[in-house]
């Protein structure tokens, strides 16, 4: 892959993750005071900024030859975005049992900012 390609990629990466954030706490609040607001079209883009965040990490690590600290970091976001499904949705239809999942997202979110962000590592 080229610098360009990269660089693409990386910025992506970089400049989706907050939004996706922002958006998981939006959505919450929408579903939480049930609120009519937008639902659909945030959720579509909640999807396309996971589909984005997902493609851009995985081309990321092919472009570093799969280091194992990126492919741990890869594997702890998808189940950060399945906590993050299983509580929008939980809380869409006013079940509960969120707290486990909202434990598993504190953690995995912890795990995922240390890891991408080089936290103790010496590169
Ligand atoms: C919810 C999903 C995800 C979130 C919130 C997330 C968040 C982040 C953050 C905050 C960084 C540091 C960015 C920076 O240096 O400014 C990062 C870097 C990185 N992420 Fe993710 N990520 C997610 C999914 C993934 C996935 C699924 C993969 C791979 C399969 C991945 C691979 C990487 C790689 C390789 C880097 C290092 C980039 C570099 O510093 O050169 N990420 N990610």
């Amino acid at each position: 892959m080229d610098a360009q390609t990269f660089l693409i990629y990386y910025k992506v990466h970089i400049g989706s993750w907050i939004l996706l954030l922002i958006l998981f706490g939006v959505l919450f609040v929408l579903y939480k005071w049930k609120l009519p607001f937008a639902n659909r079209i945030l959720r579509f883009m909640i999807w396309l900024l996971y589909i984005g965040q997902v493609t851009s990490g995985i081309a990321m690590i092919y472009a570093y030859q799969f280091p194992i600290t990126y492919v741990i970091k890869g594997l702890i976001s998808l189940i950060l975005i399945y906590a993050m499904e299983v509580i929008l949705r939980k809380t869409k239809r006013n079940r509960s049992g969120t707290s486990a999942y909202w434990f598993i997202w504190f953690v995995a979110l912890a795990i995922v900012l240390l890891l991408g962000f080089n936290v103790g590592m010496n590169t």
